[in-house]
């Protein structure tokens, strides 16, 4: 078992988090509601077998689904199984659970106890780490949340035995940023692992080494207002192929072509070299991860309309320099942009400089 306290909550890193839930949860709490992703309810019931009195309320979830309709949902939900402020909230799925439950217990009666299980390598990583919540709106990705921090965070690395393998493997796109963004150990690990079938990776090591880089960084800028953004590396271009693609491309693999796009472009704009390009483009092969944007160039752009990073209605990108060396809030031309999205449409090796 990994415990990190460095954010001001415990994040359990462990195959069976069970114990450590119980000691941590039950000694603070002794009213739960449980909100579970239906496709964990069974690992939700397990879970929770507390000596307390516990409400399970399963939800159909999913990308599409995360909207402030499901949240309005979950709230009359809570209200009906009489959680008041003192019962603590624990969400249990992946990303979008820890985003809509988290989001929901952050504004029900103002703000609640929650606590996250995550169950997929994206949750685990990523989106239970550093109290983002939210839902996408119409016009795009994560527009409406809040910054709220859960009271604890439970990695529950046996459940990603369960994942189905697609989501698995695409969530590894957000180990590969954390592994751009620190440059070192976490990158080279990947590469080692690669060759290796997934069954016999070091799941709690890997997660423990890439939650780590997110801690550390969201610890020095809880509220994004500047550090923290390096963390949206391949994010500008992911979110709006996601959001292109109608959310029929995962987040996992839109941040991957994102990293490639983001890579094209730091080229372009003569930041980053051909041949660390071609390392993260290779580790991403090797990964199996896609590269290739399969979406025209002009509804890409169109989708990035609304990213949260723009200021003053101009986007802001994230770009490597280096591995290891990330530059965030660069103005780049529209036309160069579309240069570089035009670019990822081939596949990888296949012009000078993709
Ligand atoms: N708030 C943040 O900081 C942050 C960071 C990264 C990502 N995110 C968000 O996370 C979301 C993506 O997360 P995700 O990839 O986990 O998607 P997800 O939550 O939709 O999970 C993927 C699929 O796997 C299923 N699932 C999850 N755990 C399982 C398990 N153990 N066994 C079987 N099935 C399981 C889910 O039901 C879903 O069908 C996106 O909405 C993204 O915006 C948020
Ligand atoms: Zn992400």
């Amino acid at each position: 078992m990994n415990r990190l306290d460095d954010l001001g909550y415990p994040i359990i890193v462990a195959g069976d988090t069970r114990a450590a839930f119980r000691s941590e949860m039950s000694a603070r709490f002794d009213r739960f509601v449980v909100l579970a992703d239906r496709n964990v309810a069974d690992l939700a019931l397990r879970l929770t077998r507390l000596p307390a009195r516990v409400d399970l309320l399963t939800v159909d979830l999913g990308e599409r689904r995360k909207r402030l309709a499901i949240v309005e949902v979950i709230l009359g939900a809570l209200l009906g199984a009489g959680a008041d402020r003192r019962t603590a909230i624990v969400g249990v799925g992946g990303g979008v659970a820890a985003d809509v439950f988290g989001f929901a217990a952050s504004i029900y009666m103002r703000g609640v106890p929650y606590a996250h299980v995550a169950t997929s390598l994206v949750a685990m990583v990523d989106a239970a780490i550093g109290g983002k919540t939210g839902v996408n709106l119409e016009a795009g990705k994560n527009l409406a949340g809040s910054f709220a921090d859960p009271v604890a965070v439970f990695c529950q690395v046996d459940a990603l035995r369960t994942l189905p393998y697609r989501h698995l493997r695409e969530g590894l796109a957000e180990t590969v940023k954390h592994a751009v963004i620190e440059g070192g150990e976490l990158f080279e690990a990947l590469e080692t692992l690669s060759p290796h079938p997934f069954p016999k990776w070091p799941w709690e090591s890997v997660v423990v080494d890439s939650m780590r880089v997110k801690a550390m960084i969201v610890g020095d800028d809880r509220l994004e207002s500047g550090s923290r953004e390096v963390l949206n590396l391949g994010h500008t271009f992911g979110h709006a192929i996601e959001r292109a693609s109608d959310y029929r491309v995962s987040h996992g693999a839109g941040v991957s072509v994102g990293l490639r796009v983001a890579g094209v472009l730091a080229m372009l704009t003569g930041r980053f070299s051909k041949s660390e390009h071609l390392q993260v483009m290779t580790l991403l092969a090797l990964l199996g991860l896609p590269a290739r944007l399969r979406y025209p160039p002009g509804r890409v752009l169109e989708a990035m309309t609304y990213d949260k990073k723009s200021r003053h209605g101009r986007v802001r990108f994230v770009l490597p320099r280096a591995i290891g060396d990330v530059e965030t809030g660069v103005h780049v031309s529209s036309s160069m942009v579309r240069r570089a999205l035009q670019r990822c449409v081939t596949p990888v090796g296949d012009r000078e400089f993709v």
